[in-house]
């Protein structure tokens, strides 16, 4: 199976370049920002909890992440892979993901870095929050998810890195270069 990892700051293409890697690969995609804000519209306890949270730019705290998480892998049959969007954001949750994909007989293949200067994050979450208005792509909001992206899921880097996993890709730019490059780094852990 194919269990990749697509990390990156807020803004950065992992929701985009996921649709893009699903289509190629035919795996499964689990984008933990769109089952939170699922829960939202469906007015869920889970919903209300995270509301708050995701309006202040704060993470959702990790045993109820990873209940979620192993949730939603459970429901995946005779799977090819799993694209992971959003997840993990913190070394307890890297740690949980392995602990679970080990118990099923598996591991992350590869961990995609999508690196993007903040100015762009910023425009380009800015332009989101006028076209779509997602509730969390306000100025103040996009500051608070740039530091809690700095101090608590950057790290992540040097973890992958350490476990072996971690591809650097530019994530500036064109779309289909952007891709091609997440293929090249794909295809090279097959
Ligand atoms: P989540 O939904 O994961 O949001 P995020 O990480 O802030 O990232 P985005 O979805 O905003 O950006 P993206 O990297 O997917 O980029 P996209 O492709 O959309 O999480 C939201 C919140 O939920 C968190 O803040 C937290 O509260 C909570 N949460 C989620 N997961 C959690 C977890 N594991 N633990 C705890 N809490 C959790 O692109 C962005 C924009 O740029 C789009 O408009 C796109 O069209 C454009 N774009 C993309 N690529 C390019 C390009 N190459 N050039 C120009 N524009 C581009
Ligand atoms: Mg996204």
């Amino acid at each position: 199976m194919l269990n990749i990892v697509i990390f990156g700051a807020p803004g950065s293409g992992k929701g985009t370049q996921s649709e893009k890697i699903v289509e190629k690969y035919g795996i499964n995609h689990i984008s933990t920002g769109d089952v939170l804000r699922g829960e939202i519209k469906a007015g869920t306890e889970l919903g209300k909890t995270a509301q708050s949270l995701i309006d202040n730019g704060q993470l959702i705290p990790d045993d109820l992440m990873v209940s979620i998480l192993s949730a939603k892998l459970d429901t995946f049959e005779n799977s090819k892979g799993v694209i992971f969007d959003g997840f993990p954001r913190t070394i307890a949750q890297a740690e949980a993901l392995k602990k679970m994909l080990n118990k099923r007989g598996e591991d992350v293949t590869v961990m995609i870095e999508l690196d993007v200067p903040e100015e762009e994050l910023m425009t380009r979450l800015l332009k989101r929050g006028e076209e779509s208005g997602r509730a969390d792509d306000n100025e103040e909001t996009i500051r608070k998810r740039l530091v809690v992206y700095h101090e608590q899921t950057a790290p992540l880097k040097d973890w992958y890195k350490n476990d072996g996993k971690h591809c650097y890709i530019n994530g500036s730019g064109e779309l289909d270069r952007i891709f091609e490059d997440i293929v090249v780094a794909i295809d090279s852990k097959l």
